[in-house]
């Protein structure tokens, strides 16, 4: 176990503060006349919707996740999407004008996004060219003053898992907090780093009902983490930061695991038809492995054939100008008859 006290990397003046006293954690019973709240008792306009605010901490999904994930109920935050716990984390940790952030592009950026809206500066280190794994040694070199290393695994946008052991070596060298952001984890056949956190104080993992679950209408995300980090979100969050139908959505969504894994096994399998069908067209130059639900390749002018498959009304997202993936394109996979046509339009390109 590490030497880490959290108590030290937390800005110092939430260290004291109490969590904003809302009526539903002043009174936690469900049972009574409830005029405590301002709520409107004659009921809801919205038949769907109730007149009540939803339970702050959101105890009842927690209970689910905690069984699931084999965690306590004090080591999972939950948040309008995993966003806003990515937010939240830089809040609570980075002192503006002090602390940064490191980020190894090309990566998701809400990191930097979330950053730069708090006024925190962002250390960037590249990933290794080509293999997209993380460059260990220049991360050692760059960890002056940064409060939390981001790490996406799945990568978002290259699609591969980094290596266990590169990140257990920043884990163990770094005494700031280590994030790492699992949203595409389901697609993935690796141990999710949740299983360290006993191991690691300095360790967060992101997790994210859009995903596998389907849900990402909802706008539910989950950040793991030891209980000192987890109350130390919970003090500045806003009063109710999840919805009492996001709520029960999630509810649903946990008794229904199977059909969770049922999608996966098929998004799996259209990830695997896909490279298999994009590798022999003759125009990509390289298709990269991909432990996500997406896939990123490379072509020669990448401009182009995204405006050609915009004219297709096929979309997939153009990260040619992110670092190191010139010339590349990202494509979701679909169901199958999107893939299908996605794959006929390429063949059908003037290249
Ligand atoms: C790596 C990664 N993390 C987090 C998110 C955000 O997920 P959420 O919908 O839970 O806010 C995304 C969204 O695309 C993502 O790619």
């Amino acid at each position: 176990m590490q030497n880490i006290n959290i108590k030290d990397l937390v800005r110092p003046h939430i260290i004291d503060m109490k969590p904003y006293s809302s009526a539903r954690l002043e009174y936690e019973g469900h049972e009574g006349i409830f005029l405590d709240a301002n709520e409107n008792s004659l009921g809801s306009v919205c038949g769907e919707l109730h007149n009540r605010y939803p339970d702050p901490l959101q105890i009842k999904v927690k209970e689910k996740l905690a069984a699931l994930e084999n965690v306590d109920i004090d080591e999972i935050f939950l948040g309008n999407g995993s966003d806003e716990c990515i937010d939240l984390l830089i809040r609570a940790f980075c002192e503006p004008e002090k602390d940064k952030i490191m980020i190894c592009p090309p990566v998701f950026s809400m990191y930097e996004h979330s950053a730069h809206s708090q006024h925190i500066e962002v250390t960037e280190v590249l990933l290794i060219p080509e293999t997209f794994q993380l460059d260990v040694k220049a991360i050692r070199e760059k960890m002056n003053n940064v409060k939390i290393i981001f790490l996406c695994s799945p990568n978002n946008p290259t699609g591969n898992l980094f290596n266990d052991k590169d990140i257990e070596e920043i884990l163990k060298s770094f005494n700031g907090l280590v994030l790492i952001d699992e949203a595409y984890h389901d697609f993935a056949n690796n141990t999710s780093w949740i299983k360290r956190m006993k191991a690691f104080k300095n360790l967060a993992v992101i997790k994210t009902f859009s995903k596998a679950y389907g849900m990402a209408d909802a706008r539910l995300g989950m950040l793991y983490a030891n209980a000192e980090i987890i109350h130390y979100l919970n003090t500045i969050k806003l009063p109710y930061n999840v919805s009492e139908y996001t709520q029960r959505l999630a509810l649903t969504a946990l008794d229904n695991i199977d059909q969770k894994n049922n999608f996966i096994q098929e998004l799996i399998n259209g990830r695997k038809y896909l490279q298999d069908e994009l590798s022999k067209v003759s125009f990509i130059r390289k298709v990269y492995p991909s432990d996500a639900n997406y896939i990123l390749f490379k072509v020669d002018d990448a401009d182009k054939l995204y405006q050609y498959l915009l004219s297709k009304k096929i979309i997939v997202r153009n990260r040619s100008k992110a670092p190191l993936c010139e010339g590349c394109l990202r494509v979701t996979v679909g169901t199958r008859e999107e893939n299908e046509k996605f794959i006929n339009a390429l063949n059908n390109y003037n290249s």
